[in-house]
């Protein structure tokens, strides 16, 4: 897995990364779907000091509640039926990484569970009676913006306020076109390997195309459009007629692209004051009764 990308905010994102890279603290990760969580897991901890340690990976949201619970804290023969003496993934990672991915996604009363391990670095299998000690680092991630997450009761406000020691937020691959070229040259080469090709890249047409287009499914959708495409070709260059229909989208209008912008500048507001309206109103500049018009008109 590369980390490839050299807008000036995937360029910000990998710095900080390997800033922290080295620290034990824990690292809150907010990323929507496909825009690369696990690439940046994965850099963290091969540039990281704990690079000959494990990366244990869990998604929170993949397995039934009780279930992750063995499986994080472990199990003692006799806890329940079928019980057997067992490492949960907190022991497995010891001098490690735990990555728990969609932790809005745990259940509240597990979520207090990982409060304590984050501040006594203390477990204790399920249905056992002694505590273990673990040095891990925990790294988490949300595909929610936080505060939503705290505020809507998805994710425990302590445990937020203990994880956000270093937070990193990956932009949605719209807010960063400009690593769209390197990322499409990457996937070909990928492809090329993988399917015996020989593409040789993408017109600048097709780039365009690109940029227009939305990506409501991140990165994982322009490597899968990719995918779709090599499929049909054996060689030369990717153009226009390649390209699948949907992502042919004309050009925006220039009120269009400001009400776009309006949107995520007060969507920034409300977060950065907690969904506040009145101080997000004052943050903006803007009469508290015009933004409270704007969140309905753009259904925030
Ligand atoms: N910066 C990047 N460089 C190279 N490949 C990337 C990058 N970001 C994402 N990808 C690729 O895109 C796909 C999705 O990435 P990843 O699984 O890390 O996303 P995610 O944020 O964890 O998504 P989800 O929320 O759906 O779990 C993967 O195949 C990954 O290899
Ligand atoms: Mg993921």
């Amino acid at each position: 897995m590369e980390f490839v990308g050299k807008s000036k905010e995937t360029i910000k994102i990998k710095e900080y990364a390997e800033k922290i890279a080295n620290s034990d603290s824990p690292i809150l990760i907010y990323g929507e779907t496909g825009t690369g969580k696990e690439v940046l897991v994965d850099y963290i901890h091969k540039v990281g000091n704990r690079r000959n340690r494990p990366l244990v990976v869990q998604n929170c949201a993949a397995v039934p509640a009780n279930l992750l619970e063995s499986i994080l804290f472990g199990t003692t023969k006799g806890a329940f039926t079928e019980a057997t003496d067992k490492k949960g993934l907190f022991e497995v990672a010891d001098d490690g990484i735990i990555y728990l991915d969609e932790l809005n996604s745990m259940p509240i009363e597990l979520q207090g569970k990982i409060l304590r391990v984050l501040e006594d670095g203390m477990v204790r299998r399920i249905g056992g009676l002694t505590e273990i000690k673990v040095d891990v680092r925990v790294i988490a991630s949300v595909n929610t913006e936080p505060f939503e997450c705290v505020n809507k009761g998805f994710l425990r406000r302590d445990l937020f306020y203990r994880l956000n020691v270093f937070y990193l937020k990956l932009p949605e691959l719209k807010d960063r076109k400009e690593d769209i070229k390197e990322l499409c040259e990457y996937f070909i080469k990928y492809y090329n390997e993988k399917f015996k090709k020989h593409v040789k890249g993408i017109s600048n047409e097709v780039v365009e195309i690109f940029y227009r287009y939305d990506w409501p499914g991140n990165i994982r959708e322009l490597k899968n459009v990719l995918e779709s495409v090599m499929n049909f070709k054996d060689g030369g260059v990717i153009t226009i007629e390649d390209v699948p229909e949907h992502l042919i989208v004309n050009e925006k209008g220039l009120a269009e692209m400001i009400e776009e912008f309006e949107k995520s500048k007060i969507a920034e507001a409300l977060s950065l004051n907690d969904y506040n309206i009145s101080n997000a109103a004052k943050y903006l500049k803007i009469p508290r009764q015009t933004l409270q018009y704007k969140i309905k008109k753009y259904g925030l």
